[in-house]
């Protein structure tokens, strides 16, 4: 089990998935399944979606009681899981230390992603996504072939309401209030692997491999994610 830790926009979800691919973890990114709530309209979506919008985070609970009923699922705990955005906060931390106790489980690694503040904001704000199978482009990074258009299924690329600048750096702010603090929590523990992830996302992912020492894998499924 792996904890992707990182600031907003330094990869995680891109990461993750190029890993996934690769490895067949199960991705566990507490901000999509939540953005998925707010697109079916239900109340938990209807509960967090100001929040989200406004660059905050929703409560410990909410998140720690999502991420225990993937954990318990059967195929999750099978395939090893990749955290993508949780834990977020101490508070977070100790919950999900009780929920791994209790359920037998332990956490392998975090992985650090570190990036520079102004490519974060470019990353964040340059952010498309796919408005029907959710794949992530990125007008600087990652242009899709058409203006605006999504090269997989052909729908209309879309910007993350918490991508517009001022959020984005409500965000930022946030991430260094409220969960760099993680960084010290688990260094104490020495589970904390770092890798640069201001480079090309090939190259990031090769370095995950490396420092999560899952072995380099052939240029052909590298960082192909996302
Ligand atoms: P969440 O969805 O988790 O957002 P985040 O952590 O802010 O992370 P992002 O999705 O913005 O960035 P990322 O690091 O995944 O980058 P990505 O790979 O997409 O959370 C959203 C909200 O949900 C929170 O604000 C909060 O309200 C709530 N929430 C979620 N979890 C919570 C929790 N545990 N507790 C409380 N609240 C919670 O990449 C970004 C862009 O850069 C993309 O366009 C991508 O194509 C591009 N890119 C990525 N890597 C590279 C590269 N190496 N080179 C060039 N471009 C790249």
């Amino acid at each position: 089990m792996v904890v992707l830790l990182g600031p907003p926009g330094a990869g995680k979800g891109t990461l993750a998935e190029s890993l996934c691919a690769a490895f067949g973890f199960a991705h566990i990114s507490t901000g999509d399944i939540l953005r998925e709530e707010i697109r079916q309209g239900t109340e938990l979506g209807r509960r967090v979606s100001a929040c989200m919008e406004s660059g905050a985070l929703v409560p410990d609970d909410v998140v720690t009681a999502i991420v225990a009923g993937r954990l318990g699922q059967d195929t999750v705990r099978q395939a090893g899981s990749l955290l993508d955005g949780f834990p977020r906060t101490v508070r977070q931390a100790e919950l999900f230390d009780r929920m791994l106790a209790s359920g037998g489980m332990a956490l392998d690694r975090v992985l650090l992603l570190e990036a520079d503040r102004d490519l974060l904001v470019r990353r964040l704000t340059a952010r498309r996504v796919c408005s029907q199978c959710r794949t992530v482009f990125n007008v600087i990074f990652q242009p899709p072939g058409r203006d605006g258009v999504c090269d997989r299924c052909g729908a209309e690329l879309r910007q993350r309401p918490d991508d517009m600048e001022a959020t984005a750096l409500e965000r930022l702010a946030v991430y260094e209030e409220q969960t760099a603090p993680l960084v010290a929590f688990y260094a104490r523990r020495g589970v904390v692997v770092r890798v640069d992830a201001g480079r090309a996302r090939e190259v990031v992912h090769r370095d995950a491999c490396v420092a999560l020492g899952l072995g380099v894998l052939s240029a052909e499924r590298d960082g192909k994610g996302s």
